[in-house]
């Protein structure tokens, strides 16, 4: 690891986390693996989308990426080299099941075997992703989330990756951030598979819930040794812009289809009854069949957080209106006037504090891992490849703080993993928005950690020597 940088420890409590606090980095298969067409590998509604010209930044797709699929064991000692505990990963259902139906595909499962292995060998434990946004495309051809169906084949290949890796790894969560695959997936479209359709994002919210109860039935049913399940969910705070009726509605509305649509049947076997009743008002409702809610509750054992920043919301827009032109009430977004990143987004850690202290009132007796956290910057590499990022450090800085005082108030939080490893593709911004702690080189695929991770590395190790 690069030397050449001051790396002070970050400015934290000596008790702020204690030595069991679970240290790690996170990726996403699409995002770093490459490799789209070896061994067997399908297309993904992703591999689809990109070809879709305007749809991703300077055209960019994922059939390089970081090379990451034969880089894995150089990548391992990357991971190593930063001292955390964990290292979170997806995996591609088209590689292990191609198609999205059908029999396992060993030479694909055999790469997260690999990957599994070498992580154990060099003291690494795997935390599991099941499905980080790579849809098999024939399943999309066949309706995708949209289509109930979907989310028995879920659970059918969710039982494909535990069966090989189970006795290896102990967490797997089963979603990322449906709210994503959902919305801006079938209703604002610009994620795959791009469909602009505010009932099939209803419905797919559904089914990718059911998915997530039926894999983790299944899951649970199949083990011999107890395991660690959950769902990583991406969430914000929402308050009203200003002090009136309507705002607060329009926060309320915000949180209602961001984080109670989810947390609430997970957690409680019922959708929140304002936003169905809001929902309906629209002509929109939910595909719920019997015996669906008790699935969707299932309980489990984590709830991933991925949280990058807090907003608030105004019922009225710019035109002064508080309807839309569909007849929606208006729920606008209000950035806080804060120093935004590279995405333009606000840097707002004391909303972190206030969202997982909250998640901890809301959902009590539910441990949280923050399984995503981090921040793009336009970050400016040295001849070597190394990049001083003050703001990126200081953003990893403030929100570990803020993770720190939300445990001080209470909240269950078990772990950390920043996002991401390396710099990587970024969905509709290509890659052109780096969140890795890593720089890479696209050209050469070198790898060159970032002053951000040696400060990382440095933290960790302030409470691993405790
Ligand atoms: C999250 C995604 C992750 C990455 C970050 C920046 O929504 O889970 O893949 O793109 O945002």
């Amino acid at each position: 690891m690069t030397s050449s940088a001051p790396s002070p420890t970050l400015l934290l409590p000596g008790d702020a986390f204690p030595p069991t606090f679970e240290w790690g980095v996170a990726t996403s298969s699409y995002q770093i693996e490459g490799a789209v067409a070896e061994d067997g590998r399908t297309p993904s509604i992703w591999d689809t989308f990109s070809r879709v010209p305007g749809a991703v930044h300077n055209g960019d797709h994922g059939d390089v990426a970081c090379d990451h699929y034969h880089r894995m064991p150089q990548d391992v000692q990357l991971i190593k080299s930063l001292g955390v505990d964990s290292y979170r990963f997806s995996v591609a259902w088209p590689r292990v099941q191609p198609r999205g139906r059908g029999p396992v595909n060993p030479a694909g499962l055999a790469f997260y075997d690999r990957l599994v292995d070498e992580l154990l060998t060099n003291g690494l434990r795997p935390f599991v992703t099941l499905y980080h946004w790579d849809l098999p495309q024939e399943l999309e051809d066949a309706g995708g989330w949209p289509n109930r169906d979907t989310a028995y084949r879920f659970a059918d290949y969710a039982m494909m990756v535990f069966d090989k890796l189970h006795d290896r790894v102990e967490t797997f969560t089963t979603l990322n951030e449906p709210w994503c695959s959902a919305w801006l997936g079938y209703h604002v479209g610009v994620h795959a598979p791009g469909r602009q359709d505010f009932q099939a994002s209803i419905d797919a919210v559904h089914h990718l819930l059911l998915g997530h109860g039926l894999a983790t039935q299944r899951m649970r049913a199949a083990e011999t040794t107890p395991h660690r399940y959950g769902i990583t969910l991406n969430m914000g705070t929402a308050d009203p812009a200003e002090d009136t009726q309507t705002d607060r509605d329009a926060a309320r509305r915000a949180d209602g289809m961001g984080l109670r649509l989810y947390l609430d049947p997970l957690r409680k076997g019922y959708y929140p009854q304002d936003m169905v009743d809001e929902l309906a008002e629209q002509g929109v409702t939910l595909p719920i069949e019997d015996g669906d809610m008790e699935v969707i509750a299932t309980p489990f054992d984590v709830l991933g957080v991925n949280f990058y920043f807090g907003q608030d919301f105004s019922g009225v827009d710019e035109q002064g209106r508080t309807v839309d032109d569909e007849g929606s009430p208006v729920v606008r977004s209000v950035f806080p006037g804060t120093e935004r990143t590279a995405m333009d987004w606000p840097i707002t850690p004391e909303r972190f504090t206030q969202l997982l202290v909250r998640l901890h009132r809301d959902y009590p007796g539910l441990p949280m891992i923050v399984t995503e956290n981090g921040a793009a910057f336009d970050d400016q590499a040295d001849e070597q490849g190394y990049v001083a990022d003050d703001d990126r450090t200081a953003y990893f800085a403030e929100h570990l703080a803020a993770v720190a005082e939300a445990r001080a108030q209470g909240a269950d939080i078990r772990g950390y993993f920043a996002w991401s490893l390396m710099d990587n593709f970024e969905w509709a911004y290509g890659y052109d928005k780096r969140f890795g702690i890593v720089h890479v080189d696209y050209e050469t695929q070198k790898r060159t950690p970032k002053q951000s991770a040696l400060r990382y590395r440095d933290t960790i190790a302030q409470f691993r020597s405790r």
